[in-house]
């Protein structure tokens, strides 16, 4: 695990970009996990400004998305689907066949689970999963008390959760109580991971997982046990943190 504090959120996002692009660069056919949340919003903002002005591809790229809300329609607005289409995909070269977004509205959500889980290895795994993380230490949607072994399927979300993405909906009833989630197994096979935070509110979901123990209650420490994952965040986010970190992932080896 390779710790990077930047001054800035647009620091932050342009050197998680870094590395997407790297990686894209000398793997054109990249398997690129995704992740929605306000996080990673100026990293795709980079992303897309790499791929108008200097000609970043992704006709090759296949994507999966970490999550989505059980029981809202693609087309509503706080879909991830949604969310994914109006940030990303529809200002890149991506090819919509190649994209991959949890099913709210399966039918069979059990059945939908272990397809995509499958349909993960069967692209080849997931090459790089970008990653946000929850205050109370969620990565997608494995809320506290998920294994860390945990694969994709239904989780019921916290009240805690619900009540910190009630802003983006117009009555906070109509958050939805379940989602289809990666699970944190699922996460943990990714070859290389970058997770991002930003803003102060994120500090003691930063110290846990970096510094703190391994934990379920916590299950973004499980990013400990990674060989080659990046944690890439701002000031305020790192000022819990006690260790003394990176500022660049150029040229530091793992
Ligand atoms: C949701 C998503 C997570 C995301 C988290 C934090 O719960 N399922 O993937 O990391 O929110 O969101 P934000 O980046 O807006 O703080």
């Amino acid at each position: 695990m390779l710790v990077i504090v930047k001054d800035s959120y647009d620091l932050m996002s342009n050197e998680a970009a870094k590395i997407v692009a790297d990686r894209l660069r000398k793997k054109p056919n990249l398997v690129l996990g995704l992740a929605t949340g306000s996080t990673p919003l100026g990293l795709y903002k980079e992303l897309i400004r790499m791929h108008r002005e200097e000609g970043l591809d992704f006709t090759k790229v296949t994507t999966f998305n970490l999550d989505e809300y059980v029981g809202i329609p693609p087309e509503h607005d706080q879909s991830y689907h949604y969310f994914m289409w109006e940030n990303l995909f529809k200002h890149i070269n991506v090819d919509p066949r190649y994209v991959h977004i949890p099913m709210g509205m399966a039918k069979d959500v059990d059945l939908f689970c272990e397809w995509y889980e499958k349909r993960i290895v069967d692209c080849g795994g997931i090459d790089l999963q970008i990653l946000g993380i929850g205050a109370n230490g969620h990565i997608a949607f494995n809320e506290p008390g998920s294994s860390l072994g945990s694969r994709t399927r239904i989780k019921t979300l916290t009240g805690t959760t619900r009540m910190d993405n009630a802003r983006f909906f117009k009555n906070p009833n109509e958050v939805p109580k379940y989602a289809i989630t990666m699970g944190v197994g699922t996460i943990m096979d990714a070859k290389e991971i970058i997770m991002l935070a930003n803003k102060a509110s994120k500090a003691d979901a930063i110290k846990a997982s970096v510094e703190g123990p391994i934990t379920a209650m916590c299950p973004a420490s499980i990013i400990q046990l990674h060989q080659t994952a990046f944690v890439i965040v701002d000031k305020e986010a790192s000022t819990k943190l006690i260790g003394l970190y990176n500022d660049s992932w150029e040229s530091k080896v793992f």
